[in-house]
């Protein structure tokens, strides 16, 4: 009991945040305590526009009547009901109404409780499969430089982004990268697609060289990568990927927890860019954000696969506690309803244009070296201070904080993602108070 901390109910040294400094939070905490449709509401009372949907992730906008409800009815008449060897309906139908919106082919869902539990769900199923298909020779996995995929050690394996890296040893073996797609000099403020990089695909094709189809599994990547700073795919870029996979039997996973559900103005990246993955990792807008959730969709020829020998023994060993837990699933149920009712999942289409223009409008502002977008995603890239990097885009996040706007920075990269309720006025009003924050940053 000695060294336990003296904690009174306003003491932040227990929680050890995670992505955050720790200290200086400490020192100035920035606290939500209230949110409704586009607004957080501080701790001091002032409303924060919602320019980032809390992490990529309240694509609804925040406190929606039906999926609050739902919540909290399935509360009372089914809090948990086992996840392995039993069911409960809402987990089926959540299923099923996934399927309906995912790509064609996409038949098939598992259940977890984040995006890393996505991440690590597919690269498993990757493995497994060739090995039920007769080939567990194909042991290696392909991710991409500046790749983020979670936290978990498959996903940093696959990962790109080194501090997420450095620290935690010699990760997954027989894990290779592809080189990033970020070509600054041809590509700088390019809106939606860049015309040049599109054949940085063909890299894949020396790495098969280098290690030999017969041992490689599955190639993963963010369809647009998001937490490294928003990088678009160049023009056929994905379109070559998949070209690659299928020539050399490589499963191809799109990561989607960030661009699913309607984050590019359709229902996932694979629709909107019109190229077709064996699997999709989805999390973040499932939900809404608001209850831990992920899923990730396969084909039927990927579940098929599993679906032999005696049919007592289990299929696939593994899943989560958590997997389709019923609150999850009619938190889940509720958005799905929500998104289909106010036509959220293609809204980013029809904003786009708006947004693009008033994005790309920053130009002009102090610092800024490129700016980037595509649906309701935007990054604007600011000159580090030479020998402080980050330090410029931190001073700009916390400065709009101050002014009533929550934007997201990563390195020297501000990366903006509204909720796609947002209106016009509220896309003016962003870049507005954006503006005076680029004009005030040292
Ligand atoms: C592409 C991608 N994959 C995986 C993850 C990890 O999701 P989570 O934080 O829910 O574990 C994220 C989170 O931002 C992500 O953007």
């Amino acid at each position: 009991m000695s060294n336990r901390l003296n904690t009174t109910p306003n003491d932040l040294r227990a929680f050890w945040m995670p992505f955050t400094a720790n200290r200086q939070f400490k020192q100035n905490p920035r606290m939500l305590v209230g949110a409704k449709d586009m607004h957080f509401t501080a701790s001091d009372g002032r409303k924060i526009l919602d320019g980032t949907a809390g992490l990529w992730c309240v694509n609804a906008g925040h406190c929606r009547p039906k999926i609050t409800e739902a919540i909290a009815q399935q509360a009372g008449e089914l809090d948990y009901a086992p996840a392995f060897q039993m069911g409960h309906p809402k987990a089926f139908e959540l299923a099923n109404r996934l399927v309906d919106i995912a790509p064609d082919g996409m038949n098939h869902v598992l259940f977890t409780n984040s995006g890393s539990e996505a991440v690590e769900t597919a690269l498993k199923v990757a493995l497994a499969y060739h090995r039920a298909k007769g080939n567990g020779g194909r042991f290696r996995l392909i991710g991409r430089e500046r790749g983020y995929h979670g936290v978990n050690f498959g996903g940093i394996s696959v990962g790109g982004i080194v501090s997420n890296r450095k620290m935690f040893g010699t990760l997954l073996t027989g894990v290779d990268h592809m080189p990033h797609t970020h070509l600054p000099a041809q590509n700088a403020f390019t809106k939606g697609q860049p015309e040049h990089g599109g054949d940085i695909a063909s890299e894949l094709e020396r790495i098969v060289t280098l290690h030999d189809a017969s041992t490689i599994a599955a190639v993963i990547v963010e369809p647009v990568a998001g937490s490294t700073g928003v990088l678009i795919p160049p023009k056929g870029y994905l379109k070559m990927l998949r070209e690659i996979c299928t020539k050399h039997g490589i499963l191809l996973i799109f990561d989607e927890v960030i661009t699913g559900y309607g984050r590019l103005g359709a229902p996932f990246a694979a629709q909107h860019y019109d190229v077709m993955p064996d699997m999709i990792t989805s999390a973040k807008g499932l939900t809404n954000g608001v209850i831990p959730m992920g899923a990730v969709f396969v084909t039927s020829e990927i579940h098929d696969a599993f679906m032999q020998g005696p049919e007592h023994l289990i299929e696939f060993f593994h899943g989560y506690t958590y997997s389709g837990n019923p609150i999850a699933s009619a938190a889940a149920l509720a958005t799905l309803d929500t998104y289909r009712e106010e036509g959220l999942l293609t809204r980013a289409a029809d904003l786009s244009p708006y947004w693009e223009e008033q994005l790309h409008a920053l130009r002009d502002c102090p610092h800024v070296i490129d700016i980037r977008n595509t649906g309701l995603i935007g990054a604007i890239e600011l000159e580090p201070i030479a020998g402080e990097p980050t330090k410029r885009a931190f001073s700009a996040f916390l400065r709009a904080f101050e002014d009533g706007l929550l934007i997201r920075t990563t390195g020297d990269i501000i990366a903006l993602s509204p909720p796609l309720i947002i209106s016009k006025d509220q896309i003016d009003e962003l870049f507005e108070k954006l503006r005076k924050v680029l004009g005030q940053v040292a």
